[in-house]
């Protein structure tokens, strides 16, 4: 065989295989799971229904997005304008409570859910917390004066309360609003939003603030995860949808995977074996569709 008789061309083919076998033998590590919108692949995002659903999933978290009503209040919805995900229009800032309450947040998705209603973050709160974790995303604070310190106060005042709020944690794409919600609130872990790379600088100097990084899922890589736990960050990854994708996040040893639905692979180096197929089943089905 010609292969042989070069070995620089040799080495290479047996350390790509090498490498290859070596990263399906990579174990899946524990993480914890969170419920992109709630379980939003099963019921409308952001409703009362989906985040049921995910507490009947056994997700750990459930992720919920926050924007400010005109009147002043925190509404769970991802969008600025309602016309997505309701039966009405206009953008949730130009609206009262009174008015976003009349909307149907469930017939968009399906019939099954007519009637559902866009949940307030206190409504939500009362209902969930003790029960499963809450990840609050706090959507454009920078364009909301006042949001960052409404949500700092409401969460603040259920500590000193002594309601549930046990895992509660904020994060924002927004560092300066995030930065200034740790300030407010101290006690309730906050974490940044990644759509693109941090350097090691920026890495070292959000940690006064922020105790975790959710991080789109195509940006990491084992080196980022490594530099991240150095400075004692926990890491997310969103949005996962794809049962390898799962597996590979595992490897890489993330400590929470945002998904739409769960597909917790066993922890198994047995399993670990069967993601090169569940791969290739993707790629045909992505051909195929
Ligand atoms: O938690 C990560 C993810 O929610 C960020 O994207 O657009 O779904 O809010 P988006
Ligand atoms: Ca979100």
């Amino acid at each position: 065989m010609g292969v042989f008789k070069k070995p620089f061309l040799f080495s290479f083919i047996t350390g790509l295989l090498l490498m290859t076998i070596s990263y399906f033998f990579q174990p899946l590590m524990p993480f914890q799971s969170i419920a992109h919108r709630g379980a939003s692949a099963y019921a409308p995002e952001n409703t009362i229904a989906s985040f049921e659903k995910a507490v009947e999933l056994g997700f750990d978290y459930i992720e919920l997005d926050v924007r400010f009503s005109k009147d002043g209040h925190l509404v769970v919805i991802h969008d600025a304008n309602v016309k997505r995900t309701t039966d009405g229009k206009g953008f949730v800032g130009d609206l009262t409570v009174k008015e976003i309450k009349k909307l149907d947040a469930g017939s968009w998705f399906s019939s099954a859910y007519e009637g559902e209603r866009i949940p307030l973050l206190n409504e939500v709160i009362e209902r969930f917390s003790g029960q499963i974790g809450l990840l609050i995303e706090m959507k454009a604070p920078e364009n909301q004066p006042r949001m960052t310190e409404v949500l700092a106060e409401m969460l603040n005042s259920c500590t000193q309360e002594s309601k549930l709020v046990k895992n509660i944690k904020v994060q924002s794409f927004h560092v300066n609003e995030l930065k200034k919600f740790h300030q407010l609130a101290p006690d309730i872990p906050a974490g940044i939003l990644l759509s693109k790379q941090l350097d090691l600088f920026h890495l070292a100097s959000y940690r006064s603030f922020a105790s975790f990084l959710s991080v789109h899922h195509l940006l990491l890589s084992k080196s980022f995860v490594s530099q991240a736990e150095l400075f004692g960050y926990d890491i997310y990854s969103w949005t996962v949808k794809k049962q390898y994708q799962f597996a590979d996040m595992q490897r890489l040893g993330v400590h929470g995977i945002i998904s739409d639905e769960e597909k917790r692979l066993p922890d198994s180096r047995l399993y670990a074996l069967i993601t090169p197929f569940l791969k290739g089943q993707d790629f045909l089905k992505t051909l195929l569709t």
